[in-house]
């Protein structure tokens, strides 16, 4: 009932002359594909990438969008910006713009209601540190991360959520696939608590963390999983595209 859909998350990777490379070489690759095809490329790659897909069934997406319309936010990139070139979708509050750039469960919050009224489809990241997850606090993360982040949205048609847990990140280590399955179903159980059966029945829960050609296949076979956030194995057309391909 709820279609996979397969995203890659190019982070800060490609220029625009190697990411048309790397989407000619994947055009055929993932021709037939049944999943929705999805890459979230670097905003400097966007238009580039944009004419490269041209007529195939890769969708287009950003690494972030502002919560403001416009202004004065120095290094940011508008949902306008982003929905004139034509992207579809876009990953808000990364684990890495966590880390790293401030991003809190309130911007995260703000970014997404901002990417919903413009139209634009945002896969929200969600996920526990190792810290966490060892002092077994993974479920109190995830229920602030999710009942924060998600705070007055009620249509959830257009949004994706990607459980990502951090120390699976870029590290070789990916949660097992009964575990990825039994703390998406615990995200499932948040979401219908508060929005109903209906959207949680409906909404689509992507695992993220080191998924790769070799692991693909036993991840997505998993009743709660919908679909991947690939990071390293983006970057290579072959391994991607086999993920893309997991049901061979
Ligand atoms: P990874 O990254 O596949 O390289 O672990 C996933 C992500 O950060 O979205």
């Amino acid at each position: 009932m709820r279609k996979p859909i397969i995203a890659g998350n190019w982070k800060m990777n490609k220029t625009a002359k190697e990411a048309v490379e790397l989407i000619n070489e994947l055009k055929p690759l993932v021709a037939k594909s049944k999943p929705e095809v999805v890459v979230c490329v670097p905003y400097t790659d966007l238009w580039a990438v944009k004419e490269a897909i041209a007529g195939s069934k890769i969708k287009l997406g950003a690494e972030n969008v502002a919560w403001a319309d416009s202004g004065a936010f120095t290094g940011e990139i508008s949902a306008d910006m982003l929905k004139e070139i034509g992207v579809e979708y876009v990953i808000i509050g990364h684990s890495e713009r966590r880390q790293y750039f401030g991003e809190t469960d309130e911007s995260v919050n703000m970014r997404l209601k901002q990417a919903l009224a413009k139209g634009l489809k945002p896969i929200v990241c969600v996920g526990e540190t190792l810290t966490e997850r060892e002092k077994n606090k993974t479920k109190r993360v995830l229920k602030k991360q999710v009942l924060e982040g998600f705070k007055d949205v009620v249509d959830f048609t257009d949004i994706v959520i990607a459980y990502e847990p951090v120390w699976a990140i870029g590290t070789g280590k990916t949660a097992t696939a009964e575990d990825a399955n039994k703390t998406i179903g615990y995200i499932r159980s948040l979401v219908k608590k508060t929005w109903g059966a209906e959207v949680a029945k409906s909404l689509r829960i992507q695992y993220g963390g080191s998924m790769k050609p070799s692991n693909a296949k036993e991840l997505m076979a998993m009743r709660n999983i919908d679909g991947g956030l690939i990071g390293g194995a983006a970057l290579k057309a072959q391994d991607f595209a086999s993920i893309v391909n997991y049901k061979g």
